[in-house]
Order: structure tokens, then C-alpha cells, then sequence
């Protein structure tokens, strides 16, 4: 495949990338691209209609959306009985949400595909030994030995395959006649895997690897690979945006993103943490006057990540209560609607974040499991919605 290219005073160069993966040298390079080229793609132009459709009604104010699941997937979870677990509690998730916001709940899985992130280090120390990071099972193993974390392009084929799995097991979920959903969703990050799976379709090139692809907060640049390819691919997609996107960021990514106003197009995903009381009523404002009809969802995960005092990684869910109250109150303030809820919640009864039946920073250590970072448990995430809507 052909990187993505641009026009410059010297002839054609690829677009800048960041937090793609170091494995160009490897002999499956290129065979592993040319496979996903020729395969089949995972969904279809007629879903992709039927989601943007859906959104739609969340962004005129008629639905909300509940966007969740592990932030990192794991490919020995791709059977029917995990995934029967994980819509289980999304589905019990959403009909909270819509019984207590009196609406329909558009239903979205970080499911069949998301197996690839972005991350602060390149390194970390194991029991003394210096290893490559585990960016997802896309990429490497998590196994801290160098070995297994070498960064290796056939595991783009396994994600290809365990993505499938897993999609066949969501489609026996799908009730069209109680709600939308549950649709596939992840992080567009990797662009290898991605662009061969772009294919062509009725109104244009969709991007054939889920239904709900998001540009990642640390490769949203405008001038980068990842706003050019989801600009160019007929989905309806996500965006993050975190405490350091300024009005004329989020105008402009609007521009480049939903050039024409289409609603159920553009979701923007807020994760400000803090940040949010300053950092939002200025962007929901100015993409408003801009006449962009986007859904605003509330990640309110994100941007409340901290170190425990036992040094794993963990988020209260004071924090996260109040950074989603926060939102819904500033949305509404600017006269729109708060579309919804994106959520990393784990189907088991899993010790990752602080609040509800986690009393401490000391249980964190009983049922830790999350490859990537701290899920709320089932219970905590019932308690979040039931508090804040
Ligand atoms: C994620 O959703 O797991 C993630 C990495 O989010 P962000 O890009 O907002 O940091
Ligand atoms: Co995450």
C-alpha cells in the first residue's frame, strides 16, 4: 500500500505519523498489507448508514450514546462467551442510561478492533530489564521479555481475524427492534492495518476495519496521517479532544472532518479532566456558531489517569463523576446537547479504579487485569450513571 502522500516543493512525501509502530524491517512487512488489501471487509457501506442515521438523532437531541469497553482488547478474548459477557453489561449499562435520560441509547463496544495504542513511553523497566512498551496486541505481546514485545506486522492479520470473531458474535446480539447497537468502535492509530481495509462503497470510500472509527488525542495534528484518513472515508467518526484544544483547533478539525454539516458524522470526544470548566465552554461555542451539528460525548476517563501510592495506575471515580456532571452542565449551558457517555468498564468485577466497592488505593491489587489502563467495574459504572443522570 501506498502511505498517504502529499504535495510539496520536492515532489511527493508521506504524511507525518505519530505512535505508529517500528517494524518496517520486517520480511512480513508488506505481504501482511497486501492480505488485508484483498480481504474482506469487516462491515458494510449499508450498516455504516444505518450508524450515521443513528447519530444523527443524537446529535438534533432526540438519543443519547453510550460508547464503552476495555481500553485495550485482548486476542484471547475474542470468543462468544466473552463477548456475550461484555454486551451483556453494556446493554444493562445502556438501558440504565436511557431509563434515566427518558431516550433511546445509541450502543457502541470499544469491540472487534481495538488492539492498538498509543502510549507516553517508548520503554518501561520489568523486574530490572529494560523492555519495549505493550501497545496492544495489534503490535506486541504483553510478556515483558524483549523478545515478545518486539513490534511484529503479522499480528495485524490475528487482529484482522480475532476483530472478525469477535464481530460475528456481537451481530447474534443485535436487537434492531429494542435499540441501536451494539456497533464496533476503536482507535484508527495504526495506519499499516488500516488503509489497506479502506474500500470503496456507494457514497464513497468507507473505512472497512469498524463502524465507528476515533482519531486518538495524540494523533489529532491537522497536517498528520490520521485526520487525512478519516477525512476521507464516508464513516461516521470520533475525535478526542483534551485540555489543550483551543477553539480554532476544534473549528478547524471540524472543518477538515464534517465539511458538510452532516449530522451523525462527527462525534467530539471531551476528556479534559480538570481542565474541563475552562477548557470546553469555549470550544462547544465556537463549533456551535459554526453550525456544526457534531455529538459531544463525555470521556471522562481520560484526563483523570493517576499514579497510586502502590504505583499502578488507577482513576477515582469522584473524579470521573464529576468530570462527567461537568460536562452535561457546560453542554447545555452553550445550548446543546450532551450526546452521551464513553466510558472503559470492564464486563468482570475487576479492582482498577478507586470508588463505590474499591473502599482503596490498597484493594487495587486484588483483580488488576486491565492490559492498558484502570477500568471501572460493573458496579461502578452503574453507580457513575445512576449519580450523574
Ligand atoms: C483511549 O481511549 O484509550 C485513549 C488512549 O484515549 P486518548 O486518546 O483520549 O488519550
Ligand atoms: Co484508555
Amino acid at each position: 500500500m501506498q502511505p498517504t502522500m502529499r504535495r510539496t516543493g520536492s515532489g511527493l512525501d508521506p504524511l507525518p505519523a505519530a505512535e505508529q509502530p517500528n517494524w518496517r524491517h520486517h520480511p512480513d512487512h508488506e505481504r501482511t498489507q497486501r492480505r488485508l488489501a484483498t480481504a474482506e471487509p469487516l462491515v458494510t457501506a449499508e450498516e455504516l448508514a444505518e450508524v450515521k442515521a443513528a447519530l444523527a438523532t443524537v446529535a438534533e437531541g432526540s438519543a443519547r450514546m453510550l460508547q464503552a469497553g476495555d481500553c485495550a482488547e485482548s486476542f484471547g478474548d475474542a470468543s462468544l462467551s466473552h463477548t456475550a459477557a461484555k454486551v451483556t453489561v453494556l446493554n444493562e449499562l445502556g438501558d440504565l442510561f436511557g431509563k434515566k435520560l427518558s431516550q433511546p441509547v445509541v450502543r457502541f463496544g470499544r469491540m472487534a478492533g481495538q488492539y492498538a495504542k498509543p502510549r507516553s513511553n517508548a520503554f518501561e523497566t520489568v523486574n530490572g530489564v529494560e523492555v519495549p512498551v505493550f501497545r496492544g496486541h495489534l503490535i506486541n505481546s504483553a510478556e515483558p521479555d524483549p523478545a515478545s514485545r518486539q513490534h511484529d506486522p503479522r499480528r495485524m492479520l490475528w487482529a484482522y481475524h480475532a476483530s472478525a470473531e469477535v464481530l460475528g458474535a456481537l451481530r447474534t446480539h443485535w436487537e434492531p427492534e429494542s435499540h441501536s447497537g451494539p456497533w464496533t468502535s476503536h482507535e484508527a492509530l495504526v495506519l499499516d492495518y488500516e488503509r489497506p481495509l479502506v474500500r470503496s462503497g456507494p457514497g464513497g470510500d468507507f473505512l472497512g476495519s469498524t463502524h465507528f472509527p476515533w482519531i486518538g488525542e495524540r494523533t489529532r495534528q491537522l497536517d498528520h496521517a490520521h485526520v487525512h484518513l478519516l477525512a476521507s472515508v464516508t464513516n461516521p467518526i470520533g475525535c478526542k479532544v483534551g485540555p489543550g484544544t483551543d477553539p480554532e483547533t476544534a473549528l478547524r478539525l471540524c472543518a477538515l472532518l464534517d465539511p458538510d454539516r452532516e449530522p451523525g458524522r462527527l462525534t467530539l470526544i471531551v476528556r479534559m479532566g480538570g481542565a474541563i470548566e475552562r477548557a470546553l465552554p469555549p470550544v462547544v461555542r465556537a463549533v456551535r456558531q459554526a453550525g456544526h451539528p457534531v455529538v459531544w460525548l463525555s470521556d471522562p476517563m481520560h484526563g483523570n489517569t493517576v499514579r497510586a501510592e502502590t504505583g499502578q495506575k488507577t482513576r477515582y471515580l469522584s473524579d470521573i463523576i464529576d468530570e462527567a456532571a461537568a460536562f452535561t452542565r457546560i453542554v447545555e449551558e452553550q445550548g446543546a446537547h450532551p450526546g452521551g457517555l464513553h466510558l472503559e468498564v470492564a464486563a468482570e468485577d475487576v479492582t482498577e479504579c478507586v470508588g463505590g466497592p474499591v473502599a482503596g488505593e490498597r484493594q487495587l491489587g486484588a483483580r488488576y487485569r486491565s492490559l492498558c489502563d484502570p477500568r471501572l467495574n460493573p458496579e461502578q459504572a452503574f453507580e457513575l450513571i445512576d449519580t450523574v443522570y
